[in-house]
């Protein structure tokens, strides 16, 4: 068993991994300062697990707060997730981004320095590989930004690496492709403010009449169908992940690594499997391009598989029914467990 501090254990991707952790045998902590996740998740985490974890409300730039993380628990090793993760956000206010998410991420590793915890996860993104030219892509790829949130990652990353040449941090940066879909038992999930960017919490708007249409952007690329490629991982497959990169850096196995399926999704298809698991055709129509969208972005997943035995179970069908529950409990409160 170790104790594992999460920064924004409170998130999407952290409120599962809280799970993940748990069934594992290993103990959560949340470091949260909730400003972009509801308080009541630690309780239905609670009601997941058995009891609520642990949870120091603060700011990673806040030292104190840090220090406090690390002086009430034993901690063995962090996973950092605590950022802002609004692509176009970071266009519109580049300084906020370099602030949280990479003055926060230093503020972290000194923390991490003073209480000589070394094992650190970082969540980086596939938004690393900037505009790739070779699929699927390995981690050998060529980095580049298009973004001010990209660029944040990828210089975490880079400090990441010099620190730990410096001092004896094991770092394991996961380079995510894209997360979907909830717990199984719908009590946590993506719960994105105002108009989604993303693909599936879109559709699911869309499925609960909230909004009025799906609208693809561009069905005229150099792919298959001629809408954009993605490569969807269920968030449960991602939280799991998360607990073999934190064993094998508990070992002292340092890695940089693209966590996905390996399995590119068109925009249709993914329509077509959302109306599946909803059961109706939703309804969409295809705008122009979007700026700024790639037309393929799908991981080589085989050094995941190699370095930490990694594979994603789950497959699309999975992610579209369990992300359809969360999303009808969610607007009953949380009381259903089991709507379907
Ligand atoms: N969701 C995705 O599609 C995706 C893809 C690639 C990478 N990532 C990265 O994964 C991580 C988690 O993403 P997520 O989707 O769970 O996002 P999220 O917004 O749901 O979770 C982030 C959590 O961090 C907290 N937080 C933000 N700033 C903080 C700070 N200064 N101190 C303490 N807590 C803070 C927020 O309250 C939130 O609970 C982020 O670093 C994100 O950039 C996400």
């Amino acid at each position: 068993m170790a104790r594992i501090l999460l920064t924004g254990g409170a998130g999407y991707i952290g409120s599962h991994t809280c799970v993940a952790l748990h069934e594992a045998g290993h103990e959560a902590v949340i470091l949260d300062d909730f400003s972009n996740a509801d308080e009541s998740v630690v309780e239905r985490i609670g009601r997941i697990i058995g009891a609520p974890p642990p949870v120091v409300n603060g700011s990673i730039l806040d030292g104190e707060a840090v220090r406090r993380a690390f002086a009430e628990h034993a901690i063995d090793g962090v996973i950092h997730f605590a950022a802002f993760k609004a692509v176009g956000e970071s266009v519109a206010n580049p300084l906020a981004y370099f602030e949280n998410n990479i003055a926060g991420s230093i503020a972290l590793a000194r923390a991490m320095r003073e209480a000589q915890v070394w094992p650190l996860v970082f969540s980086s993104t596939a938004t690393v590989y900037g505009e790739p030219d070779a699929f699927p892509i390995p981690e050998t790829a060529p980095t580049g930004y298009t973004s001010p949130y990209a660029f944040t990652k990828i210089t975490v990353e880079q400090i990441l690496a010099q620190a730990a040449a410096a001092d004896p941090f094991v770092i394991g940066a996961l380079r995510y492709f894209n997360p979907v879909g909830a717990h199984e038992s719908a009590l946590i999930g993506e719960d994105p403010r105002g108009i989604p960017d993303n693909l599936m919490p879109y559709m699911a708007k869309v499925a609960m009449g909230e909004l009025e249409q799906l609208s693809v952007f561009g069905d005229d690329y150099d792919t298959p169908d001629g809408t954009g490629l993605r490569d969807y991982i269920h968030v449960m497959d991602l939280a799991e992940a998360h607990v073999l990169s934190m064993n094998a850096l508990l070992e002292g196995r340092a890695h940089t690594l693209n966590i996905g399926t390996g399995i590119p999704t068109s925009v249709l298809q993914m329509h077509e499997a959302y109306s599946r698991a909803v059961g109706r055709e939703l309804p969409m129509r295809v705008v122009p391009r979007r700026p700024g969208d790639v037309p393929r972005l799908d991981a080589d997943p085989a050094r995941a598989l190699e370095v930490l035995g990694f594979e994603a179970k789950r497959d699309l069908d999975a992610m579209c029914r369990d992300s359809w529950r969360w999303v009808r409990a969610q607007a009953a409160g949380w009381r259903l467990n089991d709507p379907s």
